[in-house]
Formats: C-alpha cells, sequence, structure tokens
C-alpha cells in the first residue's frame, strides 16, 4: 500500500485524561480518509500531533515513508501536511490574495511580490479546480468561500495532505455538496484528505477509508464500501442510531415572546431584516430555518438586544423590552446559546466554575459578596451541568480549551438550559456534538418544552429542525417568506423555501 501516513503507537496524555493510546493508523494516498468517534474520543489531539501542534508522549509517525518528526506546524508545512482549523484564521480587512500570501515562511515562495503570487497562486487554483475572486475583501465572503481561501492557502504552501477537522459543521447543506466537489478534485490531483465529522451520512457520501476512535484508542479502520450507517454507529457508540423523540402535548396559548414587525438596518443602509413578525408560545418550538445571512442571525440578535431595531416591538411575557439592556433581558429568564461557542458563550482560558457564572454575575446563588459562598454555589452548579448533560472533563476546575470541541457544547448547552429560562434562543444546539450527545440534548429540550419552555431553535441541521420544531419558519432575504407546520414538511421542501426557489 502506498501510504501518506502511518503512525505506530501514538499515545498522548493530559492531566487526568488519556487523550490518545497507542494509536496505529495507516492513511493510503490519494485518498479520503474520515475519523469518526465520540466528543473526546481522541480525534482533534491525532490532528495536532500530526501537525505539529502537539508532540506525542510516544510514538512514530512516518509520512510518505519517511520517518518524521514535526515539533511545529512550519515542519508539518515543510513535508507536505497542511490543516484547515474549524476556527478561520483569515484577516477580515485584508484581500483573498494578500490572505494567501500572508506569514509565508517557505524560501521558495518567500518575498515575490504581488504580481508574481498572484500568477503562482491561479495556477494552484487551476491545477486543483479551485475557484475564488484574488481580490475580493474577506469580510464579504461566505462561509464556505472563507474555508476554500484556507484550503488554497494551504495548497499554496506545498501541501500534499490536507487535514479538515469538521469543516462542514459550518457549512450549509449547499456549500458541503461544493466542499465534496472540491475534495474530489483533489484526490484526482493526488492530494490526501483527512477529515474529521459526526455526520455519518456525510462521512459515507465522501470517504473512501474511516476510522473510528473511542477513548483514545483506534478501534478500526473500514473500507467505505463494507459498513453502513448503523454498524457505524455501533462502532462508535456501542448504540444504534438516535432518532428524535416524539412530539408530545398541544403547546400552551401563552405566547412568550411576540415580535411585531420589526426591522434594521446597518449603518451603511442595507436591510438586516424587514418587518419581521413572529411569536414563539409556552410549551412551543419555533424552528428558524435559512441559508446563513437571510437575516435570522440579526432577529436573534435583536431579542436579547445585541442587534439594535429602527422599529418595531419585542414583547417578552407581555413586557416590551425595546429598551432593556442585554443584561436585563437574560436576568429576566431569556438563555441564549450562541452559535460560536468559543467566542460567544465562553471564556476559554477560564475554569467550569467561572464559565457557569459568565452572564449570570448578578443573579441571586452567585450574587453574595463572600467569596466561598459564591464558589460553592458555582462548582455545585458546574458540577451539575456536567453531570446531567455528560461533559467529559475531570473535574469544575478545567479549563474550557482543555474540553474537547463537542464537550464545550455539551457545557453550554447544559449551563443554559439548567438556568430555568423562560425563552431559549438556541443556535445550532448540537454542532460538533456526536451521535450520542446530540440525542441526549434532543431528549432534555424536549423535555424543557413539555414543561414550558418556549424555545427559538435555529439549526442548519434540517432533519433537526423538523424533528424538534412544532412550527418552522423561513427566513429568505431578510424576511419571513413561510410558515410550516413541520409535520408536514421534508428537508428537500424546507431547502427549496430557503433557496427562494419554491414559494
Ligand atoms: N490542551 C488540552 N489540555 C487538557 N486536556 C485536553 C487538551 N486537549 C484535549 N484534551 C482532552 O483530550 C481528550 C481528547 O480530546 P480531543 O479534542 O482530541 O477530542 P475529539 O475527539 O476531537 O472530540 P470532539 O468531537 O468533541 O471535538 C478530551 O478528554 C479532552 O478533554
Ligand atoms: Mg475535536
Amino acid at each position: 500500500m502506498n501510504l501518506a501516513i502511518n503512525t505506530k503507537n501514538i499515545s498522548k496524555s493530559y492531566p487526568g485524561v488519556l487523550a490518545n493510546s497507542n494509536v496505529s493508523v495507516q492513511i493510503e494516498k490519494s485518498s479520503i480518509h474520515a475519523i469518526v468517534g465520540e466528543n473526546g474520543a481522541g480525534k482533534s489531539t491525532l490532528m495536532k500531533i500530526l501537525y505539529g501542534m502537539t508532540k506525542p508522549d510516544q510514538g512514530e509517525i512516518e509520512v510518505f515513508n519517511q520517518s518524521a518528526s514535526m515539533s511545529s506546524p512550519k515542519e508539518a508545512i515543510n513535508l507536505g501536511i497542511g490543516m484547515v482549523h474549524q476556527h478561520f484564521m483569515l484577516a477580515k480587512n485584508l484581500t483573498v490574495l494578500e490572505n494567501i500570501i500572508l506569514g509565508i515562511d517557505k524560501p521558495s515562495i518567500k518575498n515575490l511580490g504581488l504580481k508574481k503570487y498572484k500568477k503562482l497562486i491561479e495556477e494552484v487554483m487551476s491545477t486543483y479546480s479551485l475557484d475564488i475572486d484574488l481580490d475580493m475583501f474577506v469580510e464579504d465572503l461566505s462561509v464556505g468561500e472563507k474555508q476554500r481561501v484556507e484550503i488554497i492557502k494551504v495548497l499554496f504552501r506545498g501541501a500534499k495532505i490536507l487535514i479538515l477537522d469538521e469543516p462542514t459543521a459550518v457549512l450549509v447543506p449547499q456549500e458541503v455538496n461544493e466542499l465534496f466537489k472540491n475534495l474530489n478534485n483533489l484526490k484526482q490531483n493526488s492530494v490526501t484528505i483527512i477529515f474529521i465529522s459526526h455526520k455519518l451520512d456525510e462521512v459515507l457520501e465522501i470517504a473512501d477509508d474511516i476510522s473510528v476512535m473511542r477513548a483514545g484508542e483506534l478501534i478500526d479502520s473500514v473500507k467505505n464500501e463494507n459498513v453502513s450507517k448503523t454498524e457505524l454507529a455501533e462502532m462508535m457508540i456501542g448504540k444504534s442510531l438516535p432518532t428524535p423523540p416524539p412530539r408530545s402535548t398541544e403547546t400552551k396559548q401563552n405566547k412568550i415572546i411576540d415580535i411585531k414587525s420589526i426591522t434594521s438596518e446597518s449603518v451603511d443602509g442595507r436591510k438586516f431584516f424587514t418587518d419581521v413578525s413572529f411569536s414563539v408560545f409556552e410549551s412551543e418550538i419555533l424552528g428558524i430555518a435559512g441559508v446563513e445571512g437571510n437575516g435570522q442571525k440579526e432577529v436573534v440578535e435583536s431579542i436579547i438586544g445585541i442587534q439594535n431595531i429602527e422599529s418595531g416591538e419585542i414583547f417578552f411575557n407581555g413586557e416590551n423590552i425595546n429598551n432593556k439592556t442585554t443584561r436585563q433581558r437574560l436576568e429576566s429568564g431569556i438563555s441564549f446559546i450562541p452559535e460560536d461557542r468559543q467566542l460567544q458563550a465562553m471564556i476559554m482560558d477560564m475554569n467550569l466554575t467561572n464559565n457557569v457564572i459568565i452572564g449570570r454575575q448578578n443573579i441571586e446563588k452567585y450574587k453574595s459578596n463572600l467569596a466561598t459562598v459564591k464558589t460553592k454555589n458555582a462548582i455545585k452548579e458546574s458540577e451539575n451541568v456536567i453531570s446531567l448533560f455528560d461533559v467529559k472533563t475531570p473535574n469544575t476546575n478545567t479549563l474550557a480549551t482543555a474540553l474537547s470541541g463537542g464537550n464545550q457544547q455539551k457545557f453550554v448547552v447544559g449551563r443554559e438550559l439548567e438556568d430555568n429560562p423562560s425563552l431559549l434562543i438556541a443556535s445550532q444546539p448540537t454542532r460538533g456534538i456526536d451521535i450520542g450527545a446530540q440525542s441526549l440534548i434532543w431528549e432534555k429540550l424536549r423535555q424543557s418544552r413539555d414543561n414550558g419552555l418556549a424555545v427559538l431553535l435555529i439549526s442548519a441541521d434540517l432533519e433537526e429542525l423538523i424533528g424538534l420544531s412544532d412550527r418552522i419558519i423561513v427566513f429568505y432575504q431578510g424576511s419571513t417568506v413561510k410558515e410550516l407546520s413541520s409535520d408536514d414538511v421534508s428537508p428537500e421542501d424546507l431547502g427549496g423555501y430557503m433557496t427562494g426557489l419554491k414559494k
């Protein structure tokens, strides 16, 4: 076999955790190799080791049949290994071209001048059939386009092995198709791709080989054609695939949030959203569908007061909250799971106990002047979240940054739900979460809804949206264009309304 990567007995431990345990994995050259496994299984750790960001405690790595040791990303790049991070590292106010050449360290392509760079990058783009306007500013690109820039950036540095850690988590379905088309083109041109995802359908669509990790160990590597979705799920979590639990009781008549004709414009006169009205009732999950950038994010942010509105009214539990501050809104019973956990929901270099208090400094149980009381309550609360939501961590003193991505997400969801809100705004609540934990969160959302919670659910996962919501409204170009009962809508229908093809 012609191998791009061959690891032998890689192990890596962190305080209290064996993140990788004797991992021996073979990745064939010019193949697409998926790595799957539960949150905290050790997938990202293995990738960081291959990219020279983390040093293994033991074990050997061969790259293209040569023994290799990467002690920095720079060395990994010189060996032909490139990584696209989930959190893009692009400078917004620079052009695509400037971003691609920013920080080039490789002698062979250093200090060449803009014109020459442009020509060389265009060659790379045409070799791999990747298309993007090099003169656009990065801030004007969609998420999928930004990701493409990151990919071109590593290919331009000579990557022959491309590592993508959950690349599809941030993409809408159309963008996923585009990415997969590009990855197949790369494969045809001898690039090897290592790809992490929690979405088994996607894995089965794109991967040649699939490796399953569990609790730091590599359980098995299998050929795509020899494995079914059910078998994969069982290898990963030891049980079968979860589906959203069945909908139960009727919703109540009591309006928890009532939005009346709100409109918002940006400083340059562009409309974020126009004349939007809807309400969410007690014991109801209202789903919001929409391709990113159609105003739904701004609408949701206007409910918690981080986005201004020019006209219209927002009522929460019967009271007009237009003039309330964000803090007042949160304290009066609105919880918020933002789409970006690392930027908006947690402070990464603080421990879990402190992360449970964020935004709640003023509520009774944490307000005490006695630091000890405060800490005791916060420790209790974070222990509670950890156990109810199955967050994998040694203890509450662990820094948020030391949690795996999915476990950070579980912690945020748990914190917001355990706060007893009357309205929960949940934006992509199960993004990056493994299929077992996803069913746990679905169940908790359902339970809370049955107990009276009003939920505003924004999700790019259409099956999740349809499965959980009582009603769905569709956003298109800053307005709500359709309201549907989730009982009689398919993902395809929904996709049609979202892209304006269906009316
Ligand atoms: N910098 C770190 N310090 C301490 N512990 C860490 C660190 N990075 C990872 N860990 C721990 O190592 C284990 C494996 O984490 P890793 O990020 O590799 O999981 P993962 O498979 O990528 O999970 P996810 O699907 O949630 O992203 C976890 O228990 C995590 O808490
Ligand atoms: Mg990870």
